[in-house]
């Protein structure tokens, strides 16, 4: 059995939303300590909804494929149900990752989490701070 799925392969020759907003209003950075590599994301948001997303990501082909499919998954989503969006559902959608990959849909979470963070802070829009746990270190 080959060790990616079709759409991780996809997803990774073809990633859709690659790229940077300028006039974002909310940009998440994550990074994995232990691989080196970084993901950030973009988000144009209104009224509560994510209406385009962009990412860049400096990392291997599971994790550009995970903010690929990642950034498919959210747009046009409420702020509340992008937060809900776990690195399972990224690498389910993805037709799975290898287990010693499941790491790199992580950072897919991690990023869009810190770009909505980032949005209510230069907002004031209150939140749960429990939604936001500190990205982990693994
Ligand atoms: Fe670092 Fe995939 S190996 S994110």
């Amino acid at each position: 059995m080959a060790l990616y799925s079709e759409k991780v392969m996809d997803h990774f020759t073809n990633p859709r939303n690659v790229g940077k907003i300028d006039d974002a209003d909310g940009v998440g950075e994550v990074g994995n300590a232990r691989c080196g590599d970084i993901m950030k994301i973009y988000l144009k948001i209104d009224n509560g909804v994510i209406t385009d997303v962009k990412f860049n990501t400096f990392g291997c082909g599971s994790a550009i494929a995970s903010s690929s499919m990642a950034t498919e998954l959210i747009k046009g989503k409420p702020l509340d149900e992008a937060l809900k969006l776990t690195n399972k559902a990224v690498a389910e959608a993805l037709d799975g990752l290898p287990a010693h990959k499941m790491h790199c849909s992580v950072l897919a979470e991690e990023a869009i989490r810190a770009a909505i963070k980032d949005y209510y802070d230069k907002n004031g829009i209150a939140y749960d701070k429990a939604q936001f746990p500190e990205p982990h270190e693994d």
